[in-house]
């Protein structure tokens, strides 16, 4: 199967700006490309406007579409509002927002600083929110009859998780915020939705969340009931959808795109994915055994 297919028609993002919170690298950059794909205008924004420059520069040679860097840490919401006003002076619009910036590193939870907790709080939740309020503000007072805010989760925003604590909180937030305004702001047509993501590998969540060794120590397919990590362009494909007018009646939702991964880690007797075919003939056996006595 090519997992690299991809899914939507030609120009169906036509005439869309779209802004991509962390999109020079990664999830963000693979989501971006697509977008461009489709015919949409797209600013990547981030911290590291030199990276964001190559990123742009790269994609609109690849595809001719049209990609402004703009600098933007969107902990600062003045920064937020100085991007906005700056995609509105390129663009005359903007349609989408697709809140992927993100921080996170692995640690015990006992040896982060006040600090460290903050940073990812800040950059997660803090910055989903600036970029949410802010996008939010202009388009009720501009009357705009319909955008979408697209936020990128993961599964343990609602199953949490030990070791990358501060992004569980954040990424919480970030869901509950998501379900709250798709009923408060519908009435202003902007939809709120979300995808969560299950191990799609990049350099940024890689070096921070496997450091060293433990990629290969912890392989991450044999968490995966398909047995496999995702192909960037699958989770292109969900988010371009999401963003489109084709899904004009999804509202609130959060999408999973993590080839079963944390249900597998639910489920109570998913353990015995391991007892062998043919041992259950026997167990069988015992089993009705213990039944007829
Ligand atoms: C403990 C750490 C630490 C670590 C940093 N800190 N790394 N503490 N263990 N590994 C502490 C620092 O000591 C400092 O606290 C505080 O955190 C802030 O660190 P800075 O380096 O000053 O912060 P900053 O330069 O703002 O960088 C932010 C960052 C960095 C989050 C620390 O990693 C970053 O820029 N990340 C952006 C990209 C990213 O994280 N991508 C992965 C997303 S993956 P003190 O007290 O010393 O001042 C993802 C996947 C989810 O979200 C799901 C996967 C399945
Ligand atoms: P990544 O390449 O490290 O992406 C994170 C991006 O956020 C970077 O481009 C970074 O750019 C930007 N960023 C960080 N702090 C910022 C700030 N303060 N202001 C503005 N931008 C900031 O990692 P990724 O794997 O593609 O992650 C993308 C998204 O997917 C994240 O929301 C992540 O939580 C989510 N996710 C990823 C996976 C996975 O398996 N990869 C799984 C579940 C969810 P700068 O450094 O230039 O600022």
């Amino acid at each position: 199967m090519d997992f690299s297919a991809k899914m939507l028609r030609d120009d169906a993002l036509k005439g869309k700006t779209i802004v991509v919170t962390g999109g020079g690298s990664g999830l963000g950059k693979a989501m971006t490309k697509y977008f461009l794909e489709l015919g949409a205008n797209v600013a990547i924004t981030s911290r590291d406007l030199d990276k964001l420059q190559k990123t742009a520069e790269e994609l609109t040679t690849e595809t001719g579409g049209t990609c402004l860097a703009l600098q933007c840490d969107v902990r600062h919401y003045d920064q937020v509002e100085s991007m906005l006003a700056e995609v509105l002076k390129a663009f005359g619009k903007v349609d989408v927002l697709l809140n992927n910036a993100a921080g996170n590193f692995i640690s015990p939870t006992e040896r982060l600083s006040a600090n460290a907790f903050d940073t990812i709080i800040d950059i997660v939740l803090k910055g989903s929110k600036n970029c949410t309020l802010a996008f939010g503000k202009h388009w009720i007072d501009k009357k705009q009859e319909s955008s979408v805010v697209l936020n990128i989760v993961t599964t343990y925003a609602w199953t949490g998780s030990g070791y990358v604590v501060p992004s569980a909180t954040a990424k919480a937030g970030v869901l509950a915020m998501t379900r709250s305004l798709a009923v408060e702001w519908a009435k202003y047509g902007i939809r709120m939705n979300a995808i969560a993501p299950g191990p799609f590998p990049t350099k940024g969540a890689w070096e921070r969340l496997l450091p060293g060794d433990l990629a290969s120590k912890f392989d991450m397919t044999k968490k995966v009931p398909l047995r496999r990590v995702g192909n960037h362009q699958e989770l292109a494909n969900l988010a371009a959808y999401l963003v489109s007018d084709f899904s004009g009646y999804i509202n609130g939702e959060v999408v999973t795109i993590d080839g079963g991964e944390w249900l597998q880690g639910a489920g109570e007797f998913n353990m015995l994915e391991q007892i062998p075919q043919e041992m259950w003939d026997m167990l069988e056996a015992m089993i009705k055994n213990k039944g007829s006595k």
